[in-house]
């Protein structure tokens, strides 16, 4: 049954990002970009912060071309002052945001026995920190505004180890503990905090492994759905998040693998 309005104006109800201001990092490259894409053409305006001014440029060109309202800011997120730094230059652009995406993630895979201390550090700086201090920079003035959505990327490697895990998985593993003690802190105001938590995506994140075909037929295989992850499919469930939709869901790590994790 459709109400006299019809499907569209429900649809809209729920899901529409009109009006509201996205911050994305990692905005202009492989899950980010498609996340950011995806907000976009829900109607939100969606700032796209990265290091690569030509990718960010590229992203933000295909964005506008389609009608959407979009901008970037370069940005190095593996330091305090450069977060701090993209913090303020991202919410110059079209205001205080209400949805923060943090899908900038490095992930360098020494051997755990090699894993020196300068890994360590620019894992947890840009896997961690940066989400740890966007959140503090924008969760009190969402909460003070009444809503929010805070979407982090994490991984399976939160939850197991897998293909050198090393300081990655931890990063990821805090990373969903900052999301709990984010969703407890501010969800009484109407901030949710989640993750979105990818099985084996094809992306420049992972150029090596991809480059394997038996190993990407492999980890295929360990799907359910039979085939590796897109970035294009974690479109719905970022909309969904970010929308008024998910008020109620919070503190989740929500999978999208194609059943990957639960066989
Ligand atoms: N692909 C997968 O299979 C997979 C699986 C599990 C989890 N994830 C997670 O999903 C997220 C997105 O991954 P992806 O596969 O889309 O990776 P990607 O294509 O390599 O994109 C990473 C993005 O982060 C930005 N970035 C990296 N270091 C940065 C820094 N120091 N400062 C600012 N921006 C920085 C990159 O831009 P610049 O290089 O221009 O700065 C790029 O836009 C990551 O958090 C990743 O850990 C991915």
């Amino acid at each position: 049954m459709t109400s006299q309005r019809g499907p569209h104006a429900y649809l809209s109800e729920l899901f529409s990002l009109d009006g509201l201001v996205a911050v994305v990092t990692g905005g202009s490259s492989g899950i980010g970009r498609a996340i950011a894409g995806a907000l976009a053409r829900a109607g939100a305006s969606v700032v796209v912060v990265a290091r690569r001014e030509s990718e960010l440029v590229a992203t933000v060109e295909e964005l506008t071309a389609e009608g959407g309202r979009a901008a970037w800011v370069g940005a190095d997120l593996s330091t305090r002052d450069g977060v701090r730094a993209a913090a303020e230059k991202a919410a110059a652009v079209f205001g205080e945001p209400d949805i923060l995406v943090n899908s900038a993630g490095i992930n360098l895979r020494p051997p755990m026995g090699e894993l020196g201390e300068d890994v360590w550090d620019a894992t947890m700086a840009v896997n961690l920190e940066a989400p740890y201090l966007l959140g503090l920079r924008f969760g009190p003035g969402m909460a003070e505004r009444g809503f929010g959505r805070i979407i982090h990327l994490t991984s399976q490697q939160a939850h197991r180890a897998f293909v050198q895990s090393g300081a990655y998985g931890v990063s990821k593993g805090a990373l969903e503990s900052l999301a709990r003690s984010q969703a407890e802190a501010w969800s009484p105001h109407g901030v949710t905090c989640n993750t979105l938590v990818p099985g084996f995506v094809m992306t420049p994140l992972n150029t090596r492994l991809s480059a394997d075909p038996e190993r990407v037929a492999a980890l295929a295989a360990r799907t359910m759905v039979g085939r590796n992850g897109l970035a294009e499919d974690f479109a719905g469930a970022a909309v969904f998040l970010a929308s008024r939709a998910s008020g109620y869901v919070t503190g989740q790590a929500i999978f999208v693998d194609g059943g990957f994790s639960v066989h």
